[in-house]
């Protein structure tokens, strides 16, 4: 057994990334790393970084500046090492040039690569201040299969990676490039995987995948399970109470998957199918590979197969060449569908992707406008679906303590945080049945309407 040594690591970005850095700390625990909450004194920092949009890439070379000074720190008395590491799509995309920049960085490694690490961790302790160590790979063994089995608790709800990769090339998207082509993990991988989680405790698990519902992982009999097959097998586990599944692209909507929304009361109403736009123009700009009528269709095959489904998307304003037009059109989605939550960005060019180069880039001011107008209606959509909670009973998965003294925090169907006073600490971890009695923008309260809730098949009630 080694000697424990202090691991700092630090996430941006997608909850793929946050379940990467959960990863790489089951692969460095048997080294001897346990986690910290502060870079100060650790013996390895890592980065584990986004590319997504230029802001998302600028924060790590601000948040390294402070590091370096750790790291000096640390070191000063000759002994000590800190192995500073930067990982995930910046290391990917920039890992060269990050080398360049920062010489106090002593390893780059890509997200295809981190099951390599206790390696590149001993050659890194051997070699600091000599060698450094780059390993933006796309290797071709998996990195699944070659990640330890066994999987460490992650609390009442848990992220599981399914898929990773993407083949659509979304022409202002740096994912293709910096997570790769598209490759699913086989059907038994993954709910064996769900099985240890729900062992240790786990009672939702969010599957995920840059575009999870393109998976296509072998099946137990040599074919292969789409996911809403997958679905079906997940919801035969035994105390796995609530499943959900982010990224989908609306392309890959597929009967199965429909199906299972219909038929398992475990898939939580509420599904993230972002859009980008409205505009049947831009969309092709960006080749989304689907219009606003196709968006619309599926939106209407789902609700039927499940009449309390809600949806939550992505946006982008301001895409090369989106004019007024263009852009009231995606307002006019909104206003049309109507989102309970939503994220949209200001279109960031990224390195490398065809839309960076397109002409008619649409000045800053213009994006800001834009932004502002789109996301105050989604604001209010948002706040007029919460406030339609009230008096509604609600399934409510109690997960953390809330600010304020004797106050639990859980999630409900719909991923909004609900707080409830007055219960016992060994709620937490239970679903409760809560009256929701307050609404705001952000997060709803509830009380008490009976015992925890030990039947499934009510969830579904509730909206
Ligand atoms: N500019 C702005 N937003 C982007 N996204 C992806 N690439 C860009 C970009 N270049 C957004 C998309 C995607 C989400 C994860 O990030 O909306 O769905
Ligand atoms: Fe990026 Fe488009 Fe793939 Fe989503 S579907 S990861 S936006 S390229």
């Amino acid at each position: 057994m080694s000697a424990t040594k202090k691991l700092f690591v630090k996430t941006y970005g997608c909850q793929m990334n946050v379940y990467d850095s959960q990863r790489m700390q089951d692969v460095l625990a048997p080294l001897g790393y346990q986690p910290v909450d502060d870079a100060a004194g650790a013996d390895m920092v890592i980065l584990n970084t986004c590319h997504i949009r230029e802001k998302a890439a600028e924060k790590v070379f601000s948040d390294l500046g402070r590091i370096r000074k750790h790291k000096k720190a640390k070191e000063a008395n000759g002994t000590d090492k800190m192995i500073v590491a930067v990982a995930g799509c910046v290391a990917q995309a920039e890992g060269a040039e990050l080398m360049r920049r920062e010489p106090m960085v002593d390893m780059v490694f890509g997200p295809q690569t981190y099951h390599r690490l206790p390696e590149m961790v001993a050659r890194a302790n051997r070699a600091i201040g000599r060698d450094r160590i780059i390993d933006t790979d796309f290797p071709a063994e998996e990195k699944f299969d070659h990640l330890p089995q066994q999987v460490s608790r992650q609390g009442y709800s848990a992220f599981l990676a399914i898929q990773e990769g993407c083949d659509k090339f979304c022409t202002f998207c740096v994912v293709p490039y910096t997570r790769g082509a598209e490759y699913s993990r086989p059907g038994m991988d993954v709910v064996n995987e769900a099985r240890q989680l729900v062992g240790k405790g786990t009672r939702e698990i969010t599957l995920l995948g840059q575009n999870v519902n393109a998976y296509h992982g072998e099946a137990s009999n040599g074919g292969e399970w789409t996911l809403g097959r997958l679905l079906r097998e997940l919801s035969e586990i035994d105390g796995l109470d609530r499943i959900r599944y982010t990224t989908s692209h609306p392309r890959d909507v597929d009967g199965d998957l429909i199906a299972a929304h219909r038929d398992l009361p475990k898939l939580m109403p509420f599904l993230h199918l972002p859009i980008q736009a409205g505009s049947d123009r831009v969309l092709q700009a960006m080749n989304r590979k689907h219009d606003g009528a196709s968006y619309r269709e599926i939106v209407a095959k789902l609700k039927d197969a499940c009449p309390d489904l809600a949806l939550s998307s992505d946006f982008i304003v301001g895409f090369p060449g989106e004019s007024d037009k263009d852009f009231e059109d995606t307002m006019q989605m909104v206003r049309d569908i109507t989102f309970i939550q939503a994220f949209s960005f200001k279109y960031s060019p990224r390195p490398g992707t065809p839309a960076s180069a397109m002409e008619l880039q649409v000045p800053e001011p213009v994006k800001t406008e834009r932004i502002m107008r789109l996301q105050a209606l989604l604001a209010e959509q948002q706040l007029e679906f919460n406030r339609n909670c009230l008096g509604r009973e609600m399934d409510v998965l109690l997960e953390r303590y809330g600010k304020l003294e004797g106050q639990l925090v859980g999630k409900s169907p719909y991923m909004q945080p609900v707080h409830v006073s007055g219960l016992p600490e060994s709620s937490l971890g239970q679903i409760v049945r809560l009256k929701i009695t307050e609404a705001l923008p952000n997060s709803l309260g509830g009380e008490l309407v009976d015992a925890p809730v030990q039947n499934r098949d009510s969830e579904r009630k509730i909206a």
